[in-house]
């Protein structure tokens, strides 16, 4: 059987998707791109266009069959000329040249010198300032799989908000190469948006007013991964001052015109009608100032299955509820008064000890907030709330109808997920909780996870509340 060749085999094409940040575009998304940055007609004839991260050319392809379409002559020297791409692998260039040619050859135009070149973009610098049209699905690289690279990665702007991605810094290079009046189309991760990392590119796209066209394809898998993705238009120096939102689900729909104060709240980026993002303003608003409600995260014992579970019968055990799913259980609790119990006391319990002697090695295995206590949770949070009344609640969602509140009586655990503290009853708590409102407001935030679900942190969760219970006290004080 004729042997695999090198760069097909799993292993392989897994290693070049994690360092080069390999994964096509189809090409559905690229027309959608090309057309939202309106690169179609005459008016492209004439005018430099760089795919900096080319790949085996999805868009270079496209963009030569609509330069093809539009220039009535000297097609070769034309395409020589204005049509431009970088790609770090030589073996994804030459298939990128392979599918040029062949789109040009129906054209009737052989032998074409393309102009694209095997370099690494981070460094390369000839086309800054001089290019009309800069399109592309950068790279996808964690911080943390950048090898080589990383100390010349953390030189740009755009890579000094914290754990970066290669995308980031790709975002710099293409507004690098724009000149006055060009145009960047992008397909990146939207965890931009609100990444703490995404920061510095929130701050550049709002200072200079660049965001033309936004596109959340919201839990829309492009790319079949758990990547989030958006399209974004970038225009150097407009003049309008709004920026045109769409959704994408298959099909585009336009959701709104926003300005800038519309949609950069608290230094992230919120999309959505203007209404909605209205409301999202008065939740962040009155969320902030209320003192009512304390929302953490319940237990992570960093190993449920031998800390928690219906057959455990041993002494130091309480009943715990799984906020995810409001199941109640058992779990071996080694504390007392917020305190670990010395494992010498625990062992005096012959089960007991026999049950941690066989499970030492995993529980020493768990990377421990305090090494020395390996036989008490991995981390400390919801110890000390345990002989408080709580209520438990899931942070996955997909809409309202998701939410479920479990009460927590003083002396039960609370592992899975978050839990509430307050003055207020259960059924107080619940009823501001349990609204379609709220389903909004977290979708609102985009925190995608996979199967059409919204995450919320202890955080978000508190902020809603703390606004719900203002606006009904406002209510009832009228
Ligand atoms: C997400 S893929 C996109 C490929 C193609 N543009 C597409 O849309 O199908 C990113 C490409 O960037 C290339 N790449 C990674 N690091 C690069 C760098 N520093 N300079 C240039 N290209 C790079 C990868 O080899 C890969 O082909």
């Amino acid at each position: 059987m004729k042997k695999q060749a090198d760069s097909s085999r799993p292993q392989e094409v897994e290693r070049k998707k994690k360092t080069f940040g390999r994964v096509y575009t189809p090409k559905k998304i690229v027309d959608l791109i090309l057309d939202l940055a309106d690169y179609r007609g005459e008016k492209i004839v004439g005018k430099h266009v760089v795919d900096n991260s080319c790949g085996d050319g999805a868009f270079l392809a496209e963009i030569v069959e609509r330069y093809c379409r539009a220039c009535p002559d000297n097609l070769k020297s034309n395409l020589e000329t204005f049509v431009h791409g970088i790609e770090i692998d030589d073996e994804e260039r030459r298939k990128c040249l392979a599918r040029l040619d062949a789109i040009a050859a129906r054209y009737g135009i052989p032998d074409v010198r393309w102009d694209v070149v095997c370099a690494d973009a981070t460094r390369f610098k000839r086309f800054d300032a001089k290019t009309d049209y800069v399109f592309g699905n950068p790279p996808y690289v964690r911080v943390h799989n950048l090898g080589a690279s990383f100390d010349r990665v953390k030189t740009f702007k755009f890579a000094r908000g914290g754990m970066t991605d290669l995308y980031l810094v790709f975002y710099e290079i293409g507004l690098h190469m724009l000149r006055p009046g060009g145009t960047l189309g992008y397909v990146t991760p939207s965890s931009f948006f609100n990444s703490l990392a995404g920061a510095p590119l929130r701050d550049c796209l709002v200072r200079d007013n660049l965001l033309e066209k936004l596109v959340d394809l919201g839990h829309y898998q492009v790319f079949n991964a758990t990547t989030y993705a958006t399209i974004v238009v970038l225009k150097k120096n407009r003049t309008q001052e709004t920026t045109d939102v769409y959704e994408y689900d298959g099909t585009l729909k336009p959701v709104d015109v926003l300005r800038r104060d519309d949609f950069f709240l608290n230094g992230a980026f919120y999309f959505s009608s203007r209404a909605n993002l209205q409301t999202l303003k008065e939740i962040f608003a009155l969320g902030k100032v209320g003192t009512k409600f304390r929302v953490k995260n319940g237990f992570a014992t960093l190993a449920d299955s031998f800390f928690i579970g219906d057959s455990l019968d041993f002494e130091h055990t309480i009943p715990v509820v799984k906020a995810s799913t409001g199941k109640r259980t058992r779990c071996l609790f080694p504390y007392v008064d917020g305190r670990l119990i010395p494992y010498e006391e625990l062992s005096q319990s012959p089960e007991l000890a026999a049950y941690y002697e066989k499970n030492v090695d995993r529980l020493k295995k768990r990377s421990l907030e305090n090494p020395d206590a390996w036989h008490g949770f991995g981390r400390s949070q919801g110890i000390n709330d345990v002989a408080k009344s709580k209520v438990a609640v899931n942070s996955l969602i997909r809409n309202a109808d998701d939410l479920k509140l479990t009460p927590a009586p003083p002396g039960t655990g609370v592992y899975g997920g978050l839990y509430v503290l307050s003055d207020l009853s259960y059924e107080e708590i619940a009823s501001l909780a349990r609204r379609q409102e709220f389903g909004e407001y977290v979708a609102l935030l985009k925190k995608y996870k996979s199967g059409g679900y919204y995450a919320f942190s202890s955080k978000d969760l508190k902020v809603y509340l703390e606004y719900a219970y203002a606006k009904r006290e406002q209510t009832r004080s009228r």
